[in-house]
């Protein structure tokens, strides 16, 4: 009986041995290794912030258009760009408190309003919230202005 319950036992480990090796195509190495590289593919927040400046444009001429629909869009597409940004580099977080909770809300409120005039304000605020968090995180090169171009295809008619 005893004899079976090491059997047992050493098919287990060699078992649970082969699970830690299981390799990808490229992603490889012990499991450690492999969540590393994982976590390094994602990046920080870089990436967070470059999407997030894609939606901050959508997000203006989608107003300009008065694409509301595609405006709601866009603050939900920043909102989980940054959160997702936060899970990467958590320290970033106390920085965006006031985008977060004042300039965010502000402008989804203007939206849901369907308010062309309190749109325009409330962007332009958020635009000085953008830099005022790239100035906390000692960024100050990072010097948003009021979108000039459009860059995706979508219109409203
Ligand atoms: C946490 C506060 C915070 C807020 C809020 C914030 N940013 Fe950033 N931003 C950063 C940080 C930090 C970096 C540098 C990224 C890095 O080093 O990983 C950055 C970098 C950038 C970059 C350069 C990205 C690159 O690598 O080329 C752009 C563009 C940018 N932000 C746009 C914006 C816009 C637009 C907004 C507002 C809609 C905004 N950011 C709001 C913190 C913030």
């Amino acid at each position: 009986m005893q004899r079976l319950v090491y059997i047992l036992l050493f098919l287990l480990s060699f078992y649970s041995c082969q699970q830690n090796t299981t390799q990808g195509k490229w992603i490889k190495g012990s499991q450690k290794e492999q969540l590393e590289i994982i976590e390094w593919q994602f990046r920080g927040f870089d990436k967070a912030m470059v999407e997030t400046d894609y939606r901050y444009q959508e997000l203006y001429w989608a107003g300009k258009d008065k694409n509301w629909e595609y405006a709601n869009y866009s603050v939900q597409k920043i909102k989980k760009a940054m959160i997702t940004g936060f899970q990467r580099r958590p320290k970033r977080e106390a920085s965006a408190h006031e985008f977060l909770t004042i300039a965010l809300p502000e402008i989804q409120k203007a939206i849901d309003l369907k308010d062309s005039i309190a749109f325009n304000l409330a962007f332009d605020k958020l635009t000085i919230s953008c830099n005022t968090c790239h100035a906390l995180e000692k960024m100050p090169f990072f010097i948003i202005k009021t979108p000039l171009h459009r860059h995706s295809s979508i219109r409203k008619n």
